[in-house]
């Protein structure tokens, strides 16, 4: 049986992955650059400063940007953000994700916040949800972000559960890569043309029971 189970945030706890992209998108309008859904999910699970270059690059104004401008531009995204969150309260919490909190508890599997927004703290303050976390990893605290897996290894450290003991469950292919070279067991929320047809996906989160995470602890 698995002992930890290491939750990706924005688009698996909460619809935040939705609220992101409406500031990245905001943002990338104001610099004249055209980002849609499709481009999007190459920024889910990217850090904030990875994401502008990103999107700096799509419109070709990386080199117009200079640094200054860069960390303002980072500011003036989040702030947007944050303001959108502001009202998040338990009623934000995903289908089905507090009782496979409370029930993953109740079994003693530890649970870890592996998630690369320095956000995530307040957020799951904001949702009622910090007291069922076992540890949240720091992404400010890991070499690099997703795909690497260092941010996965950070939070199976805090919990103090070896990795292969471990679920991963992300709505990113960056998260989806992360686990797997971690060496824990990914599970994805979404759908295969994004997150590819060789690890376990549930639709939706109401998909996540504890009786499905065995299921696919069991036939790994
Ligand atoms: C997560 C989200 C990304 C976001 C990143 C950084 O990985 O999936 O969309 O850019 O966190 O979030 P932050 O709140 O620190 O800007
Ligand atoms: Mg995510």
């Amino acid at each position: 049986m698995f002992k930890g189970v290491l939750f990706d945030l924005d688009g698996v706890i909460t619809d935040t992955a939705e609220y992101h992209y409406h500031a990245w998108k905001k943002l990338a309008d104001g610099l004249g650059i055209s980002i849609d859904r499709a481009f999007n999910e190459s920024l889910k699970g990217v850090s904030r400063e990875d994401s502008l270059r990103l999107i700096l690059a799509h419109g070709k104004k990386q080199a117009e940007i200079p640094a200054a401008q860069f960390a303002q531009l980072a500011k003036e995204k989040n702030d947007h953000y944050v303001e959108l969150i502001e009202r998040f309260s338990e009623k934000d919490i995903y289908p089905g994700i507090l009782s496979l909190l409370q029930t993953l508890k109740e079994n003693k599997i530890k649970i870890a916040l592996a998630s690369a927004s320095k956000n995530g703290p307040m957020l799951l303050e904001k949702m009622g949800l910090t007291s069922l976390f076992d540890a949240i990893a720091d992404p400010a605290a890991v070499a690099s972000g997703k795909p690497a897996p260092d941010i996965f290894l950070e939070a199976a450290r805090l919990i103090d559960v070896p990795i292969t003991e471990c679920l991963g469950i992300e709505d990113a292919l960056a998260g989806i890569q992360a686990i797997k070279t971690s060496g824990a067991t990914p599970v994805g929320v979404g759908r295969a043309e994004d997150l590819g047809d060789d690890i376990p996906l549930v639709p939706s989160t109401e998909a996540l029971t504890f009786d499905y995470l065995k299921d696919v602890w069991e036939n790994r």
